[in-house]
């Protein structure tokens, strides 16, 4: 394969999307479309790529890093137009050329190494991926003649004037003899809307009688190419399909597997059970033995072993193992929930950490604090972290006791085993083994053998 590159041109501007987004950098499953073309390329594997970008370029260099080659079509005149601007980087570096169109992210590396087999076994000057099956509006017909050779691909723009039909479309694939293709690329004509079309190439290609040969793709739906929402669309729920099929092969459950959302950069261990309504997004891991959802949504997280998630969010937060979130709770950004802990319903950690066995059961706040292990957190506790212009920490010792209702006043420390009875509002720090209690708190020292947390109202 040394003397081959795949071109993938990505320079179009979508219009049919109708949106500020560049075409190809809209997601699937949270990944941009353009990663799954050269994603699948590099399965293939083919050792170099080169992506045709345009007025999007800043935008696809930030996504697609230096893991290609870029080469620049600095007006989008047509899809032969964008091969065209690869010409003088790579005519004389390879002999085969496999091109694809940007938007097509659902081609799979296998189909790729059947056409890339098939041209080379042919020794075709063009061989192209053509599909059957696909909704042929906005797509090229494949022309064949009698004997059944491919002789065009005819634009739709094109068929009316030419009156030609076929239920053979273009998939946007291809492989070319580079040795046909530079010189003949300057060559294509331009259309009647200003375009050079790429699929010209064909037309010419019979016209000086080079063999052409067409590939079926076998799933019609791999060829997809996205144009417009609609096809976006049909895309994800092919992409999530798959993804549920590989981690159900991977050993996790999935009770209803159509209602699951899971993002192409999400991990989940053997033994996980993914209930209905279930969101996991972005870069995402999720130990073994789980129990997520119903109605969960678990965005950039890591979820160790053995942990329950049931209908809460979970943002950019590290859970240890076994620790269970929910029904109805709300874990922001960087929180980090220590082995062990349980957080019931109506609870909102923001920013904090929790230290092992901890319990916050019912209508808490924890945000910008550190609490230690094995904290009770009573029902509407909550550390007053914002003074209206800052954000100020607090600070929980280990085997503390803060009773309902308790305002803590941030910054304020309250210590080791301290207690705060219920309404108390904390705005002095409490020392380990204190009591605090009433509105101010006042602390004082925890009588042996009384003031247990019962005690303290
Ligand atoms: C194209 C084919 C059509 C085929 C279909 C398969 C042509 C003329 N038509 O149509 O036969 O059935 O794909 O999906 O090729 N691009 C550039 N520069 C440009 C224009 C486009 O880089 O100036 C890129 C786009 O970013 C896109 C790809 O080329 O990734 C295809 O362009 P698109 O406009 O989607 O072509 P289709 O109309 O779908
Ligand atoms: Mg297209």
């Amino acid at each position: 394969m040394d003397d081959w590159a795949a071109i993938i041109l990505a320079a179009g501007k979508g219009r049919r999307m109708k949106s500020k987004t560049p075409k190809v950098l809209h997601t699937i499953a949270g990944r941009e479309m353009l990663c799954y073309v050269s994603d699948a390329i590099k399965e293939v594997p083919l050792p170099r790529t080169w992506v045709v970008v345009g007025y999007n370029s800043a935008e696809i260099r930030q996504v697609l890093g230096n893991s290609v080659d870029y080469v620049e079509q600095t007006e989008a005149l047509g899809t032969g137009h964008a091969l065209l601007q690869a010409r003088p980087l790579l005519e004389s570096q390879v002999r085969h050329v496999l091109v694809l169109n940007g938007d097509t992210p659902l081609i799979q590396a296998e189909t790729l190494r059947n056409i890339i087999r098939h041209h080379q076994d042919s020794g075709a000057t063009i061989t192209l991926l053509t599909a059957r099956g696909l909704d042929p509006k906005g797509l090229g017909r494949v022309i064949r003649n009698a004997s059944g050779q491919i002789v065009a691909v005819v634009e739709e723009a094109e068929i009316e004037k030419e009156g030609k039909g076929s239920d053979e479309l273009n998939g946007g694939v291809y492989c070319f003899k580079g040795n046909w293709l530079w010189p003949e690329l300057g060559n294509i004509p331009r259309s009647q809307n200003g375009e050079y079309y790429l699929t010209s190439l064909i037309v010419m290609a019979a016209e000086s009688n080079q063999r052409i040969e067409g590939v079926n793709v076998g799933d019609p739906m791999e060829a997809l190419g996205i144009n417009h929402r609609f096809h976006l669309a049909q895309a994800e729920s092919i992409v999530q399909e798959r993804l549920r099929q590989r981690l159900m092969l991977a050993g996790v459950s999935f009770i209803h597997p159509p209602s699951a959302f899971i993002d192409a950069n999400v991990e989940i261990g053997e033994d996980t059970v993914i209930y209905p309504n279930t969101t996991i997004a972005g870069k995402t891991q999720i130990g073994q033995g789980c129990h997520i959802g119903p109605n969960a949504i678990i965005t950039d997280s890591v979820i160790g072993n053995g942990c329950r998630v049931q209908a809460s969010v979970v943002e950019g937060s590290i859970l240890e193992e076994g620790v269970d979130v929910g029904p109805f709770s709300h874990i922001r950004p960087q929180s980090h929930i220590e082995k062990g802990v349980h957080i019931g319903n109506f609870a909102e950690v923001k920013k904090s950490r929790l230290g092992k066995g901890t319990k916050m059961g019912h209508f808490s706040f924890v945000g910008d604090a550190i609490v230690g292990e094995n904290v009770n957190i009573g029902a509407g506790a909550v550390t007053c972290n914002f003074d209206g212009i800052r954000k100020h920490e607090t600070v929980i010792g280990n085997d503390a006791f803060i009773g309902s209702d308790s305002m803590l006043i941030a910054p304020v420390r309250v210590g080791d085993r301290a207690i705060t009875g219920a309404g108390s509002v904390v705005n002095h720090d409490v020392p380990s083994d204190a009591l605090a209690v009433g509105v101010p708190a006042r602390s004082r020292r925890r009588k042996e053998g009384r003031d247990s947390p019962r005690e303290a109202k």
